[in-house]
């Protein structure tokens, strides 16, 4: 099929790609011409593993191309909005860019008609997608369908490749078809829904994801008092298939673009129709405090920060992306800056972000060094190279041989008995 996608941010480019993959005809669209510069190079502006290699080959088939002209998608049958929706200051999504897209596959449309479907998979606020059906759909020639995405970033070309479901909200049985004929062979069980529901899905899922772990970040504070271990909690739950055992590890917080933005715009849609939903609020605020809960059990060890040399391992929300939004590690700079500590830090790919924010802190190339003449060791993202240390070698070069995991990554019992003192969370 002859598909458009506009919008070649993180998820338009992996829908982008995936599609391409999949066997259809792909026109990527964007307004930024350097981006779209790049990406006919086959140079991905985002850090995703596996996803530039895929788009090579893609663009070597002549499978997929790139244009800044959305008259380039004339002929395409299928035409996805992949937009952002980025949190406006009172917390709600803006549909700005959205609606300027719909309106632009309307006068596209209307320049070249045929049987064409408007595919939004960008995060939209419920109700979102009868809005731009009341605008542009006209139940013959123009459909308007929700199909949410549920990748994570760092797996999100497998996750488009291989997805767990796919959710179609569609209210017309023609584009319902259209959908079924797009993802004909794509191996995932199907929801065919309305728009609406597709959309709270979305919402909804992203939304008990980061309630199970601030349910499991809440509960690793009693773990830490009662003297229990909060790994071994969260397996005996997992066991229980009603519950599973995904989603259970506590932490230092959840970051990241969605589970924050996701919770707050579904908050603000509930408020907005008078309904409160109290736990998600309490979701966030366990989320806001668990770093500084964090910092409290370094205190408690450490009770004066001030010119102690600390060394932070891992800055990103969490391994492989260099994205650095809500990430916990921010939070955990301000508390150790407020305490007048010197931050030693090391991530292999997020460290430039941060270092714009905070120039203050000194970046090091690798965990080893910046653990060097360190008076505690902080864990804050698991990267692979930041879990599997050479721990005599650690030891004999901090000043004071102390790890705080705030991942729960690090293997306990041989760093203690390598000398160290660990605190986990919710680890005794
Ligand atoms: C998430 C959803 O998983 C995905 O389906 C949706 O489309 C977008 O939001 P993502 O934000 O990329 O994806 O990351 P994810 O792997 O879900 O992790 C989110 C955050 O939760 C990270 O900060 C991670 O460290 C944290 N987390 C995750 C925990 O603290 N504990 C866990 O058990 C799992």
């Amino acid at each position: 099929m002859k598909v458009a996608v506009i919008g070649t941010g993180y998820v338009g480019l992996t829908t982008a790609v995936s599609l391409a993959m999949y066997g259809h005809e792909v026109v990527g669209i964007d307004l930024v011409e350097a981006k779209i510069a790049m990406l006919k190079q086959g140079l991905s502006p985002i850090y995703e593993p596996g996803l530039e290699k895929a788009l090579v080959q893609v663009l070597q088939q002549g499978i997929l191309t790139f244009s800044t002209d959305l008259k380039d998608a004339k002929d395409s049958e299928v035409l996805f909005v992949c937009v952002g929706t980025p949190e406006a200051t009172d917390g709600t999504a803006d549909l700005s860019y959205l609606l300027a897209s719909i309106s632009d596959i309307g006068v596209l449309h209307n320049n070249n008609p045929m049987v064409r479907t408007a595919v939004i998979k960008s995060t939209v606020p419920v109700g979102t997608g009868d809005r731009v059906a009341a605008l542009l759909e006209d139940g013959q020639s123009l459909f308007v369908v929700s199909n949410p995405e549920f990748l994570r970033e760092g797996n999100a070309l497998a996750d488009a490749l291989k997805p767990s479901r796919i959710v179609i909200g569609a209210n017309h049985q023609a584009a319902r078809a259209v959908m079924e004929r797009l993802y004909e062979g794509v191996a995932a069980p199907r929801v065919i829904t309305t728009r609406a529901n597709a959309e709270l899905i979305k919402y909804a899922s992203n939304a008990f994801l980061a309630t199970r772990i601030s349910f499991m970040n809440e509960l690793s504070r009693l773990s830490t008092v009662l003297g229990t271990d909060i790994l071994t909690v969260a397996q005996g739950m997992g066991l229980d298939s009603r519950i599973g055992p995904e989603f259970l590890r506590a932490g230092v917080g959840y970051g990241g673009s969605c589970f924050p933005k996701d919770t707050i715009a579904l908050l603000q849609l509930a408020q907005e129709k008078g309904v409160s939903l109290s736990l998600l609020d309490k979701v966030r605020e366990v989320n806001r405090s668990q770093p500084v809960w964090f910092m409290q059990q370094v205190r408690k060890h450490i009770p004066e920060l001030k010119d102690k040399q600390i060394a932070l391992l891992g800055l990103a929300f969490k391994p492989d992306t260099d994205d650095i939004r809500e990430a916990p590690s921010l939070t955990i700079i301000e508390e150790l800056k407020k305490s007048g500590a010197e931050i030693r830090a090391y991530d292999p790919i997020a460290a430039p972000a941060v270092q714009k924010l905070h120039p203050e802190v000194t970046y090091f190339d690798t965990p080893e060094e910046a653990c060097k003449g360190a008076h505690a060791a902080l864990l804050i993202t698991e990267w692979k190279e930041c879990i599997q240390l050479p721990w005599s070698v650690i030891h004999a070069n901090m000043a004071q041989p102390a790890l705080f995991d705030g991942r729960n990554a690090w293997p306990m019992n041989e760093v203690r008995e390598a000398g160290f003192h660990y605190t986990g969370v919710g680890r005794s």
